[in-house]
């Protein structure tokens, strides 16, 4: 008989050892490796591929005639975040922090396909009571599947008979296999369990959606694999405490990434918000020093946000804090400060956060990260009607952004009086009704704060 081996996995990111130890080589995180037996399989992989039928070579026209199908989850912002509908066949990945809303989002996206095609819903941690209650107080009166299980081999078993054309598998943390021996949650179980249900919704051209839970550190728990095993992957972003929640997706076989689409949190669940463009401005009427208003764009289109900076005498160490944004970039965008604008932050602590809890990736929000820090440093307030955006390089150049025209027509029509951009992106003819400040480098943008604040 072969004999069994053992080998450690990451339970973070699903890098293998073969001996164990207290931090993962790979990904540098403590007490994460597991045990798992490695059984050899009985036949071999020879063996296996004997009986399957050769694949046939297609022409790339031949395919391309045949137009993928998409079915509407009846909530339009979803759509547009999965690149137009949920394609045949397709397994989609949804994470989020506990209590953000997946379960709600699902249940009303399955009622509304529910009209239309079979659907079955498998819980792994509520009842079928607590589903039902749930549907209730969302006003949903669909006759969707329920089935309370956890154990893989007898939801396919369940799946095959019923034969719907959407699964939802909540969660795949939840879920035991036969194949592996490791416990329910762990990355061997996560991964055996996925890559099953992927194969059975590729075979069958069933969609799968699968919701997965988040580490603290924000990532998928269990190992990456899972991201790379799946077609596309909607993260849920913004505070469990407040009113909105976002919607990302971070990986689409068959769409745009970082498309993203809002929904507000009600009593009867998730209200989709079509036009978001100002939402995520605080509606305070104060103005207070160390807040300034930018134009990301996400993926299709602009979005309002605002970046509050605090910078406060450092007691030890000085402290840099990011909420919404990267702290990494926050250390590069002080150095900048000091070495082009002359602005001392050695012995000061910084704090970043971005209002509403959205992530903001682009480096396009460089320039009123700089602007607000130093509003904050020198305690004067920067008028409410005044963006910024641009990229600020290492030598205090300020770079163009992509699609500038849009955040400045976007700003415009949100009532902004004024804006500083990059040289490159002045438009020759400023929006009516907004004069638009341009400038090459970090120095001139912090002449027109001091000059006018
Ligand atoms: P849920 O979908 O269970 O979250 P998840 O599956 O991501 O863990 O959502 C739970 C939260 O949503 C809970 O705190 C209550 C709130 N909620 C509402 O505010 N209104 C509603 O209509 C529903 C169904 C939930
Ligand atoms: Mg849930």
């Amino acid at each position: 008989m072969a004999k069994i081996k053992v080998e450690f996995v990451c339970s973070n990111c699903g890098a293998t050892h073969y001996q164990w130890a207290g931090q993962c080589l790979e990904c540098k995180e403590w007490n994460a490796l597991e045990e798992v037996l490695v059984v050899p399989s009985k036949v071999s992989q020879s063996e296996c591929l004997k009986d399957l039928p050769s694949s046939t070579v297609q022409s790339l026209n031949e395919v391309k005639t045949q137009t993928s199908v998409r079915l509407s989850t009846g909530l339009s912002e979803l759509d547009r975040t999965l690149g137009g509908g949920l394609v045949e066949g397709s397994v989609v990945l949804i994470g989020g922090d506990p209590g953000i809303g997946k379960s709600t989002l699902i249940l009303q996206a399955l009622a509304s396909i529910n009209l239309s095609e079979n659907t079955l819903y498998v819980s792994g941690e509520e009842s079928a009571q607590q589903i039902s209650d749930r549907a209730t107080r969302l006003g949903i009166d669909a006759d969707v599947q329920l089935l309370s299980e956890t154990y893989l081999e007898k939801i396919l078993k369940t799946a095959k008979n019923l034969n719907p054309k959407v699964i939802v598998i909540d969660s795949i943390q939840t879920l035991v296999s036969d194949t592996s021996t490791s416990a329910p949650g762990s990355v061997t179980q996560v991964r055996d369990c996925a890559a099953q249900l992927t194969q059975y919704a590729k075979q069958t051209n069933t969609i799968m959606l699968m919701i997965g839970h988040v580490t603290k550190g924000g990532a998928l728990a269990g190992p990456r694999i899972l991201e790379h095993m799946v077609d596309s992957v909607l993260y849920f972003e913004g505070d469990a405490g407040g009113r909105y929640r976002i919607i990302r997706a971070v990986k689409n076989r068959f769409g745009a990434v970082n498309e993203i689409s809002v929904f507000a949190m009600s009593e009867k669940g998730l209200q989709q918000i079509t036009n978001p463009s100002a939402i995520f401005l605080s509606n305070e009427n104060l103005s207070a020093p160390g807040s300034m208003v930018t134009v990301t764009r996400e993926a299709t289109r602009p979005l309002l946000i605002e970046v509050q900076a605090l910078v406060d005498q450092a007691n030890g160490a000085p402290k840099r804090i990011c909420v919404g944004m990267d702290q990494n970039r926050l250390a590069l965008q002080l150095a900048i400060l000091h070495k082009h604008g002359g602005i001392v932050t050695f012995d000061q602590d910084v704090f970043i956060n971005v209002v509403g809890g959205i992530k903001v990736s682009e480096t396009a929000s460089d320039l009123v990260v700089m602007l607000a820090i130093v509003s904050s440093l020198r305690d004067r307030v920067i008028p409410k009607d005044w963006i910024a955006f641009g990229e600020v390089g290492l030598a205090g150049e300020v770079r163009p952004v992509y699609n500038a025209q849009e955040r400045l027509a976007e700003a415009q029509k949100q009532g902004f009086k004024l804006a500083i951009v990059p040289k490159a992106n002045a438009p020759k003819k400023s929006p009516k009704g907004m004069k638009v400040i341009a400038v090459e480098r970090l120095s001139e943008a912090l002449d027109h704060l001091n000059e006018n604040i």
